[in-house]
């Protein structure tokens, strides 16, 4: 499907007090523009920019391949796509443009659009009917149900704005018409902006086709400030939840799990309440997540069992019947097949072995301050209770370590290594130092 897309996101988004562009902001852990980046990619765009004003560079850096325009200083919704006339210099098909702040809004919306120019519309626009008709823009329509115009409320009579059918934003023009359109937009209302929505009444004037299709509210949900990024992001999670219930994922009480946008989950794997998951996940089948977990960037293989009260951060893979209790935290972290660590413990830049096992409160001391190093641990290894294993360090395949030790040199396979001071032991003196105490009691009470 061949189009061009243009994504508005210059606006000040004064509104969300954040030293954070609005389109940076994350929805289900992803970035809200990067929504409509992925939805109009899954169509296939011929060429994508983002328009941003001056002082975006972390937006542009984020984005980066993906080319952007500079609007400076932002004039309006049609002064934006002037900006773009350049990037679309020559440009024959459909150009779509969106906005940066719409995380819902589904390719297939965006297809049916495009049809309309393809159907022979010069302008084609997304209306819906929202509950608040609030401040958006009125679709006056023909008798043929074809439109006409879209007034923008500050310009809206009284009798306008009880108009119902809104303007969600997003509009795809037929590129052959497009500079001829352009030419003619005017600033001459109520905001002094150029208002691409004007391009409706311009095409009309020329004779030239204009339609409307209709959506749901919540595909075109824009956000503006924090109550409503709040809101977007219960909708997301929503969503989110729905998809892996209906892909074979058993939630059991799905309200409390926290999805990312790519989180990925086989079948038949069971997540227990309080479980929030960041980005960069993937779980194959069969895996079990027990309850109070966070899990970031890692990726879980089949027969695995997690937590509850597990951490999991990036670079964290578990392999096939891996298990981690609670109070485990793990970062880049290799363990193969069937290695344990069921309590207490700390797993930062290691390697496990297949079958070893982590002994409860075992640390692995993995950065001095300055820099991160390594630890490997053989397959088979049995790492003892309380153990610093002081890194980088290597522990042979089948090594024992024992309990309370702090393992400092590398261990061969198969040995004992244990460093602890040595055991004293006193016969009689607690019962002594007992009946001492007590004695001593009685003469102070007495
Ligand atoms: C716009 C529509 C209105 C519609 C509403 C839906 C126009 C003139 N009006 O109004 O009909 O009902 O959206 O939400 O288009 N932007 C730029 N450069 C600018 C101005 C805006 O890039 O100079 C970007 C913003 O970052 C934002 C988008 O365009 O992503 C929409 O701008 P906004 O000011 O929110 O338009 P509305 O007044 O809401
Ligand atoms: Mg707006």
């Amino acid at each position: 499907m061949s189009f061009a897309a243009l994504i508005l996101a210059a606006g000040k988004s004064t509104r969300m007090l954040s030293a954070t562009p609005k389109v940076l902001h994350p929805v289900a852990g992803k970035p809200m523009l990067q929504y409509g980046i992925d939805a109009v990619r899954s169509l296939n765009a011929d060429k994508i920019a983002v328009v941003l004003s001056e002082g975006m560079e972390g937006v542009r850096q984020r984005i980066a391949p993906i080319p952007t325009v500079i609007q400076h200083p932002p004039q309006g919704t049609g002064h934006a796509v002037q900006c773009a006339m350049d990037f679309l210099k020559d440009y024959t098909g459909p150009v779509l443009v969106l906005y940066g702040d719409t995380p819902f809004l589904e390719p297939s919306s965006l297809a049916k659009l495009l049809d309309q120019v393809r159907g022979g519309a010069a302008v084609a626009i997304m209306g819906f009917y929202p509950l608040d008709a609030a401040q958006y823009g009125r679709l006056s329509l023909d008798q043929k149900g074809g439109l006409e115009a879209i007034i923008e409320y500050a310009d809206c009579t009284d009798a306008q704005k009880t108009i119902a059918f809104c303007n969600a934003g997003l509009m795809a023009m037929d590129g052959r018409h497009l500079p001829a359109l352009m030419a003619e937009l005017k600033n001459d209302n109520a905001k002094g902006e150029y208002y691409l929505t004007d391009l409706v009444a311009i095409a009309r004037k020329k004779n030239l086709h204009c339609s409307a299709i209709e959506v749901d509210e919540q595909e075109v949900m824009g956000v503006n400030n924090r109550t409503q990024l709040s809101t977007a992001e219960k909708y997301m999670q929503q969503k989110l939840r729905q998809k892996m219930l209906d892909n074979g994922v058993t939630l059991i009480d799905p309200e409390t799990v926290y999805f990312s946008a790519d989180t990925e989950i086989g079948k038949d794997v069971v997540i227990e309440p309080n479980v929030f998951f960041g980005p960069n996940v993937k779980i194959h089948g069969g895996v079990h997540i027990r309850a109070f977990c966070h899990i970031e960037g890692a990726e879980i293989k089949t027969g695995a069992v997690v937590g509850p009260f597990a951490r999991l951060r990036p670079g964290t893979v578990l392999s096939e019947d891996v298990r981690i209790g609670n109070f485990v935290e793990v970062k880049n972290t290799v363990m193969q097949k069937g290695a344990k660590a069921n309590h207490l413990t700390y797993l930062g830049d290691a390697a496990v072995g297949a079958d070893a096992n982590i002994g409860a409160g075992t640390i692995t001391c993995n950065y001095d301050g300055f820099e991160k190093y390594k630890t490997e641990i053989g397959a088979g290894a049995f790492i003892g209770s309380n153990s610093a294993l002081v890194a980088p360090v290597v522990i042979g395949a089948g090594a024992m370590i024992g309990a309370g030790s702090v393992i400092t040199d590398a261990v061969e396979a198969d040995a004992l290594a244990l460093n602890r001071a040595p055991q004293s032991a006193k016969p009689g003196w607690a019962k002594r130092f007992r009946d001492a105490m007590i004695e001593r009691k009685k003469k102070k009470t007495a």
